[in-house]
């Protein structure tokens, strides 16, 4: 076993299952391991490196900040941060931003934001939130209370009281939930941690409509689907609808820790000064990187998406053990015939050159969103020769 394995099973608290690798450095959609071994990247580090590894615009944008200023604190006013909420604002029309350092952090914000507004204009007893069941929204208790799975209520009680879940795409069971109580409705477009499953349009639609009648916050956790993955800038804009909060973090900044809450005219000015902080929040090297980030995802990467989704869907469609391929864009769910067992597809991805994610039973892919078809073809093949051996 290499040393640095042996240093963190020795080192490092054990709650990630990792696979017996070390990755050590790469290029595009090429990740190199401590050997010298190369892999295609299907992984992106979980969706965040979105433009692949040391991506040359990227590191340009991180290199020059890094030359002039690592941090300031948010006592001062900062260039990057201005630059980057601009443009955040005037590419969604969204009308203002706070930035965070990862993906808990934004709902964190999302959930006092809600309670915040439903108590400036209706008082103190409403404040539930209704969830999806198998929704996922992060590790910290108010995010793990928000998390509709069972799996995740355990151990670290009391929870956070005031949650409510709904099975996704059940409007009734959805309108029977919503009481005077009620102060918003959280959702994933598509949920990713719990399957890849992508929500209904008129579900979608409905939730919309019905937080603008009964003035309730309409929050979308774009943590995952955010910033190009879907095919669209965030995931929303594909269903016509307007949230009042939209939170987003992984491929932010292109693979470094960073978050941002979008605020919709209804909640731009629901926290005020003192009500929410952070050291770290909007540092100006993440900054700088999610500005270079946001600015490139334009039209024509967002039809490669498009164009990238319909190759794997093509190349999939007639492998025998696969069941169906679920997702959008470049969120991809790969359901497979009973019995076989997407971890241990993955752990054979790992020897053969592919490195792949699983979401719950599925096989779960997030490329660089701007993979080349050559890559992508090379990396399905060898996918789909270890899937065939089944
Ligand atoms: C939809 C969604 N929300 C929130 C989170 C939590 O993000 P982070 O791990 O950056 O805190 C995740 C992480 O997988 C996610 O997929």
């Amino acid at each position: 076993m290499s040393d640095i394995i042996e240093l963190d099973k020795e080192n490092i608290v054990n709650t990630y299952k990792r696979f017996n690798v070390v990755l050590t450095s790469g290029h595009n959609s090429t990740l190199i391991d401590e050997n010298g071994k190369e892999y295609i990247d299907f992984s992106t580090g979980i969706g965040t490196n979105i433009f692949g590894i040391c991506d040359e615009e990227w590191k340009k944008a991180v290199i020059s900040q890094v030359n002039k200023i690592q941090h300031t604190s948010n006592l001062y006013y900062s260039e990057p941060q201005v630059k980057l909420a601009k443009m955040l604002c005037e590419k969604t029309g969204m009308k203002k931003v706070f930035f965070a350092n990862s993906g808990a952090e934004t709902n964190e914000c999302a959930i006092k934001t809600a309670r915040k507004y439903s108590f400036d204009k209706y008082g103190e007893n409403r404040y539930e939130i209704i969830t999806l069941v198998n929704s996922f929204h992060g590790r910290t208790i108010a995010t793990l209370s928000a998390t509709g799975q069972d799996v995740f209520h355990k151990y670290f009680g009391p929870f956070v009281d005031g949650f409510k879940y709904v099975h996704a795409n059940d409007i009734e069971e959805l309108k029977n939930t919503i009481s005077d109580k009620t102060c918003a409705i959280m959702i994933e477009t598509v949920q990713g941690e719990g399957g890849v499953n992508a929500l209904e349009p008129e579900f979608i639609k409905y939730i919309d409509k019905v937080c603008k009648e009964k003035d309730l916050v309409f929050i979308v956790d774009e943590v995952q689907t955010g910033n190009g993955r879907t095919g669209y800038l965030y995931s929303y804009m594909e269903y016509g609808v307007t949230p009042d909060v939209v939170t987003t973090a992984k491929g932010l900044a292109g693979g470094l820790p960073f978050g941002a809450i979008l605020f919709s005219e209804k909640t731009a000015n629901t926290l005020g000064y003192g009500e929410h902080g952070t050291t770290f929040g909007g540092n100006p090297i993440a900054a700088a990187a999610a500005y270079s980030v946001i600015k490139r995802i334009d039209d024509k990467l967002l039809a490669h998406v498009k164009e990238a989704r319909k190759l794997i869907e093509d190349k999939l469609k007639n492998v025998k053990n696969v069941v169906s391929v679920s997702g959008k864009g470049l969120m991809v769910g790969i359901a497979l015939k009973d019995g076989i067992v997407a971890s241990e597809v993955v752990a054979e991805g790992i020897k053969n050159g592919v490195i792949c994610l699983t979401a719950k039973t599925k096989i779960r892919l997030l490329p660089p969103l701007n993979i080349s078809f050559e890559d992508l073809n090379k990396g399905l093949d060898i996918l789909i020769d270890i899937i065939n051996r089944y």
